[in-house]
């Protein structure tokens, strides 16, 4: 779903003002948005009451740090997504959606907006592409070039 909203996200800016598909579309956006933002809180709770699976043994402990930092750095992203999503549409003076739910903006238009659909639009599609990137680089480096056969089923396992 993550993945998915970039395209998804781009194409919304695309559409011309005059469209008539164009708010059937945001709404759809912005659903998702708000879906990932509470599937990932239950994902937190989750994560603190469940034991998270021991990393693989042959790593060295610089490569744990990394792998850790990583982690923490796509759940900031995850959480940043949807979270800036929501305060831009908000100082835009736009409902925000869920389904049929339709929250107005907690507080008056301004143009603040432009900074938080900076951040939205630009600085953080592109640290996910690095940071993503990277994550992906790193598993198949393992997996092909390391030889440590049980990374890349551990990711999707
Ligand atoms: C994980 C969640 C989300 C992701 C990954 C995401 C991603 C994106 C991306 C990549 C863009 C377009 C960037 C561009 O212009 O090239 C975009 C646009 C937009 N997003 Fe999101 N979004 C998310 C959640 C939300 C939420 C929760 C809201 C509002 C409540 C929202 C509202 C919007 C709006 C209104 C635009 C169009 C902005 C414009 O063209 O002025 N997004 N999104």
């Amino acid at each position: 779903m993550f993945l998915s909203m970039i395209p998804m996200g781009m194409f919304a800016s695309m559409i011309p003002q005059d469209a008539w598909f164009r708010n059937h579309y945001y709404v759809v956006h912005k659903t998702i948005g708000v879906l990932i933002f509470s599937l990932l809180l239950v994902r937190l709770i989750w994560n603190r009451r469940s034991k998270r699976p021991e990393l693989d043994a042959s790593l060295k402990p610089a490569e744990r740090k990394w792998a850790h930092r990583v982690h923490i750095l796509l759940y900031v992203l995850l959480l940043a997504m949807p979270v800036t999503g929501f305060v831009m549409t908000s100082y835009h003076g736009y409902p925000t959606f869920f389904f049929a739910w339709e929250l107005q903006p907690l507080w008056g238009e301004s143009d603040a907006y432009i900074i938080w659909g900076t951040f939205h639009k630009y600085i953080l599609p592109y640290l996910i592409y690095i940071i993503l990137g990277a994550h992906i680089l790193g598993a198949l480096k393992h997996h092909f070039i390391d030889r440590h056969t049980t990374a890349l089923k551990r990711m999707v396992g």
